[in-house]
This record gives structure tokens, C-alpha cells and sequence, in this order.
């Protein structure tokens, strides 16, 4: 297993409407270990394999710091099948540093994929497991939490980055 690298804001693989999975191999098996060990080293809930450089549609999820009745579990190719209800809460995301702002989800959610064993498999989520589940799924269509919140908290962020960025130049 190995650690990956994380790609932040604003990478552009981070904007991309991710490719479909069409062969569950070793090689995506190796993947979504690589990510399950990448998001515990990085205390993360979720993470999509765009995030750390593939443009394909699979996420990993483990809500287990915060619901410890969870379980780890991968998706390949997921689904949204049903949802309702509306919620907002805070969230954050590790190509996001520093950016923590509340984002409306839905509060049930069924999602559809498949599992690494290639096996069709549903999951149905609220709470948190809800709002991993939708994050994950924004990140396989392109979509962040900056782009779910107004224009004016997204310039704010923005500007910080910038700023930031031009700190470190100048050391
Ligand atoms: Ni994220």
C-alpha cells in the first residue's frame, strides 16, 4: 500500500466530470487501498480517486471518526438512486485546505455502485454518512464545496489562497 498525494484547489482535475469505470481490475483494487490508507493517514471521511490524480468514477468512504457503527466501504461507479429531505451542516474537504463553510445536502440519500469485487451493491446514508456520501459523488462530476456555497464566500477563500501564495513567495 502507499500514501497518495492529495491534489488541492485549484488543480484541474479537480473541475473534471470523471470516466466510468469499465473493468474492476487489481490495478483499481490496488487504487481504493491506496486511498482508504491516504484518507486515514490524512484523518479524512471520504475520498474520490479524481482527488489524487485519476480521473475515474470511484470514491471511498469511512465515516467510522464520527459514526464508529460504520463501515469502511468503496464504490465503484456510483449511483444516486433516491434522495430527500434537506440539511445543511458544516463541511470540509482535503483539496480544500482551510476552508470549513455549510453546504446544503440532501438528508437521505440511496446510492448504487459497485463494490471491489465487482459485485452491485446499495448503500443508504443520513447524517453524515449522507453528506459523505453527495460530497464524494460532487467530487467524480468536477464539483467542490466552493461551489456550493455563494460567490462571495468563494472570492473570500480565494483571496486568502492568494494571499497565502504570495506570503510563501516572498519567504
Ligand atoms: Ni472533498
Amino acid at each position: 500500500m502507499a500514501l497518495l498525494e492529495i491534489l488541492k484547489y485549484p488543480h484541474p482535475l479537480l473541475k473534471k466530470k470523471c470516466e466510468k469505470v469499465e473493468r474492476i481490475d487489481e490495478e483499481v483494487r490496488r487504487l481504493i487501498q491506496d486511498m482508504r490508507e491516504t484518507i486515514y493517514h490524512a484523518s479524512g471521511i471520504g475520498l474520490a480517486a479524481c482527488q489524487v490524480g485519476i480521473p475515474r468514477r470511484i470514491i471511498v468512504v469511512d465515516v467510522t471518526p464520527i459514526d464508529p457503527e460504520k463501515d469502511f466501504f468503496a464504490l465503484v461507479n456510483p449511483e444516486v438512486i433516491s434522495e430527500e429531505g434537506e440539511m445543511e451542516h458544516e463541511e470540509g474537504c482535503l483539496s480544500v485546505p482551510d476552508c470549513s463553510e455549510k453546504v446544503k445536502r440532501k438528508e437521505k440519500i440511496l446510492v448504487r455502485g459497485l463494490s471491489p469485487e465487482g459485485n452491485m451493491i446499495e448503500v443508504s446514508g443520513e447524517g453524515i454518512l449522507a453528506i459523505a456520501l453527495q460530497h464524494e459523488i460532487d467530487h467524480i462530476n468536477g464539483m467542490l464545496i466552493l461551489d456550493r456555497i455563494s460567490r462571495l464566500k468563494r472570492e473570500i477563500y480565494r483571496n486568502k489562497l492568494k494571499k497565502e501564495r504570495r506570503k510563501e513567495e516572498k519567504s
